[in-house]
């Protein structure tokens, strides 16, 4: 086998997409997964064919791909300025159900003016639910944003969103729990506040993988957007979000290319495989840079580019393909032009269609 190279177990994609759609209609809630994790088409269809109303998106490059694989209903869930972006926003509006994030009145001025000449297009405000990122302030913030969008020509308020990814800081499970519990009752309480000012929105929308078990049984919350679950990772093993690694659909498969001391081996995986992410909303529970399956003792404690070192100990010798789980699944997808998808026996090589789409 030619390494380094992505796995990815199909069965357990396919269970682990299933149980997200069972959770989101026990909980009575629309599910509108966040693509960003795997960037491929054939798994949206999968998460449409589950039960999705539609699918998230974090870049405009990412919907377009999307939307040329057919998908028909998207939320940006993300601030979009510059005019170039408009003129795409509006054509891609023309020919799908979009709808975008916005959380300022000079990001929405900018975008109903950007988007003249199409009819209107659909924005929820973001609200910052505690991860000090995009959003504004739960409460009378989200009053008066809407109350100003309410007053632009172009726009509709669809409804409020927010990610609570500084749950992947959490110390515990008790932290954890708090934050998902805050992530539901900020945005419910919010949408309250609208409604006592006469706005009506239709979605309520929250999602983070580690939050969503809880966040979505929130009475008030709408939508879910969860998007690690499809392969989960060594950081949703550390924050205890799966019990065990067999919950793992993705491997980044890696050959020993060289033994050159009794307590290290080198892995042809570096940085470039396996990515440097740790987690980027501080303490995230990982140590090294990825698991190594069957190999307790053995630690990646460092990555170059092309070389992962592993330290411990091991029966491992020159030329063994070893499997890791990787520390954060998104952003090694990103690195890597395709997949492999095994189904038992059946191999199949699918291309991440939407990587790299910074803009
Ligand atoms: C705005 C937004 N929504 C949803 C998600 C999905 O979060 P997760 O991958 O934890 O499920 C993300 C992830 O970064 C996000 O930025």
């Amino acid at each position: 086998m030619d390494t380094p190279r992505i796995v990815i177990d199909e069965r357990r994609l396919d269970t682990n997409i299933e149980d997200m759609a069972v959770m989101a209609r026990k909980a009575g809630v629309a599910l509108r997964p966040h693509i960003k994790s795997h960037k491929l088409p054939q798994v949206a269809h999968k998460q449409l064919a589950a039960g999705a109303c539609g699918i998230t998106v974090a870049k405009l490059g990412e919907a377009e791909v999307m939307a040329e694989h057919g998908i028909k209903d998207i939320f940006l869930a993300n601030e979009v300025m510059g005019s170039e972006k408009f003129e795409r926003l509006s054509a891609l509006a023309r020919r799908i159900r979009l709808a975008v994030g916005v959380d300022s009145l000079e990001g929405a001025q900018a975008l109903a003016e950007g988007i003249r000449a199409h009819t209107g297009l659909d924005v929820l405000i973001e609200v910052d639910s505690g991860l000090r990122r995009c959003g504004v302030e739960p409460g009378r913030e989200v009053v008066s944003l809407a109350q100003e969008i309410s007053r632009l020509e172009n726009l509709h308020l669809r409804g409020i969103f927010t990610h609570a990814g500084h749950s992947y800081g959490a110390a515990d499970r008790a932290e954890l729990e708090k934050i998902a519990l805050a992530e539901g009752k900020v945005m419910v309480e919010s949408a309250r506040e609208l409604r006592q000012a006469g706005i009506d929105i239709e979605v309520v929308s929250v999602g983070a993988t580690p939050t969503v078990a809880i966040s979505a049984f929130t009475p008030g919350v709408t939508e879910i957007r969860p998007g690690n679950y499809v392969f989960y990772d060594a950081m949703q093993l550390a924050l205890g979000v799966i019990p065990s690694i067999e919950y793992c659909s993705l491997r980044v498969y890696s050959t020993v290319i060289s033994h050159p001391a009794p307590k290290r081996w080198v892995l042809d995986a570096g940085s470039k495989a396996l990515s440097l992410d740790k987690g980027a909303h501080g303490h995230s529970g990982v140590e090294g840079h990825g698991i190594i399956i069957g190999q307790p003792k053995l630690r990646i404690v460092r990555l170059s580019e092309e070389h992962g070192v592993a330290e411990g100990e091991s029966m491992l010798q020159v030329g063994d393909v070893v499997e890791i789980v990787p520390n954060h699944a998104c952003t090694v997808v990103n690195l890597f032009d395709e997949v492999e998808v095994w189904q038992g026996l059946q191999r199949q090589v699918w291309e991440v269609a939407a990587r790299g789409k910074s803009r």
